[in-house]
């Protein structure tokens, strides 16, 4: 019986071993953690993380070949393969701090390895890491092997949250990278075998290290780069009086393009796209490429963009202040269908109306209180660090609070702002909401969930993305 241990029991290493275990009955699966509480959960009937599917898949597999356990140096000893899935934070210290990726757990995870290993492992990067760190971890291992074979493949997830159990069940490709020698092409094979339970032969690609590394960074500055495009126009739309929507329809449908991924929103957010995109930003400066780190840059400059000219919207259409206002935020998660808060616009554009003293109150279906108290006082770049070594910020955090519904959030407040796609927002009674607010009432919808006429005709005064400006708006322009 093959057996497999991943060390990291996230939003990767969870789901994916999840769906390997159900799909490999025949392989053993232990996800180990050094996090008690997160393995305690993946035990319970309460999982860590909400993705839709993953409760079944889970009680399907646990107790049988799926395990979650904090003994970490047994189970990475019994294993055959050993995935690699622990946070890579972007370094807030020292050399390439605010752009390179800090692989002190990496680097701990592989020295752990070389340490308990008794017998040949192949060892599987499944977090984004920069490009080489493949070649470096391959050093720790073989400087430490004790005469262990180690072979190093990199195999870069591409789940979104929110459709990971999809994602997984049915990805578009696979990518394995490897050695080009005969102990390294055993290797892939064997990662192969594994993936074949269930993906097609003709979707698991296979490549060598660097350029499987490369490929996830790649691929993910590609899908930012292609939200930032629209967001760019989405500003351009509403100086003009363009619709984004109809824009986004017309040029997705070029099949060169294609429609997907082409939403004008408030921002991108998640544990990946910001990082990986600095990360090939330090990768090219590193390698002497100025003009590839600005063109890559400018992906990000343009979200925070976005982030901020959403913030002036408000603060500009409700007469240039919103102190001691009430402003309801409907959605706090990076993207519908999870309770992730990684990067989150939100973050940004509830600091960024604290900082012009609103008062906040903030509903999301799945985002608890304490992650919101939390995010809201964490320091850029510490989110993907243990709570423990988070510094937190003092914030104005009695100006916060969070209600249990849209309702409550927007009782007495002058203004509704929509961070995130969640599908109950497009269902709600924007009538009774209305009624329950001050006037004039204005609703700020960052991700064009409802539909501006319908609520103009309610009598709010409304904001959509990169959709046509009402009077009121046109009237009060935002300093961009
Ligand atoms: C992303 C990649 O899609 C995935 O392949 C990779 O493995 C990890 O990073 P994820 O961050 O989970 O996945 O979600 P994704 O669906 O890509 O959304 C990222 C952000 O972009 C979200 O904030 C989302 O709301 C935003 N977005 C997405 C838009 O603003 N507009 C769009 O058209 C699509
Ligand atoms: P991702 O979104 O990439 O899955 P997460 O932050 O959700 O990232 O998960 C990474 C997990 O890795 C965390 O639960 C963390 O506790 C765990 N981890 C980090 N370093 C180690 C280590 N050396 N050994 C075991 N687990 C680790």
């Amino acid at each position: 019986m093959v057996k497999i241990c991943c060390i990291g029991a996230g939003y990767v290493g969870g789901p994916t071993m999840a769906v390997i275990a159900l799909k490999c009955p025949s392989v053993e699966v232990v996800v180990v953690d050094i996090s008690v509480n997160r393995i305690a959960a993946w035990n319970s009937d309460q999982l860590p993380i909400y993705e839709p599917g993953l409760d079944d898949a889970v009680k399907q597999c646990r107790g049988k070949n799926l395990l979650f356990s904090t003994d970490i140096e047994k189970h990475v000893s019994e294993a055959d393969i050993v995935f690699v899935s622990v946070n890579t934070p972007t370094k807030t210290r020292g050399l390439g701090a605010g752009k390179a990726s800090d692989l002190t757990y990496w680097e701990s995870a592989a020295r752990m390895i070389a340490e308990v290993s008794k017998s040949d492992k192949i060892v599987v990067e499944k977090s984004t890491v920069p490009v080489r760190t493949a070649e470096a971890i391959e050093k720790i291992l073989t400087h430490n092997s004790k005469g262990i074979n180690y072979q190093i493949l990199s195999n870069p997830e591409f789940l979104a949250e929110g459709t990971a159990m999809q994602d997984l069940f049915n990805p578009d490709r696979v990518l394995i990278g490897g050695r080009e020698t005969p102990e390294g092409r055993k290797a892939v094979q064997a990662l192969k075998d594994v993936y074949a339970h269930w993906v097609p032969e003709d979707r698991i690609l296979t490549t060598d290290l660097w350029s499987a590394e490369l490929s996830k960074l790649a691929a993910n500055a590609f899908l930012a780069q292609r939200i930032s495009s629209i967001n760019a126009i989405s500003a351009l739309c509403e100086a003009t009086g363009a619709n984004v929507s109809e824009v986004a329809y017309a040029v997705g449908k070029d099949s060169r393009v294609g429609p997907k991924f082409l939403n004008a929103s408030v921002g991108f957010g998640g544990s990946s796209f910001q990082k990986d995109i600095l990360n090939l930003v330090y990768i090219s400066e590193c390698n002497g490429l100025s003009a590839v780190a600005n063109y890559w840059y400018q992906v990000i400059q343009m979200n925070d963009y976005q982030k901020n000219r959403f913030v002036n919207r408000v603060v500009a259409s409700m007469f240039n202040t919103v102190s001691g206002k009430k402003i309801a935020v409907l959605g706090f998660a990076f993207k519908k269908d999870t309770g992730d808060t990684r990067e989150t616009p939100a973050v940004d554009v509830c600091k960024g109306l604290l900082r012009d003293k609103a008062t906040i109150s903030i509903y999301d279906p799945q985002v608890t209180e304490d992650q919101i108290q939390r995010d809201l006082a964490t320091n850029k770049f510490y989110w993907d660090r243990p709570v423990h070594l988070q510094p937190m910020s003092p914030t104005a955090m009695k100006q916060v609070s969070i209600a249990w519904d849209a309702y409550e959030a927007a009782k007495g407040a002058h203004g509704v702002c929509i961070l995130t796609e969640w599908d109950e927002f497009k269902e709600l009674d924007y009538r009774r909401i209305y009624n329950d607010m001050q006037k004039p009432a204005f609703v700020f919808d960052g991700r064009n969930v409802v539909d501006p006429e319908k609520l103009r005709a309610i009598g709010f005064i409304v904001y959509a993305i990169g959709k046509p400006l009402d009077s009121w708006l046109k009237n009060m322009p935002a300093v961009a």
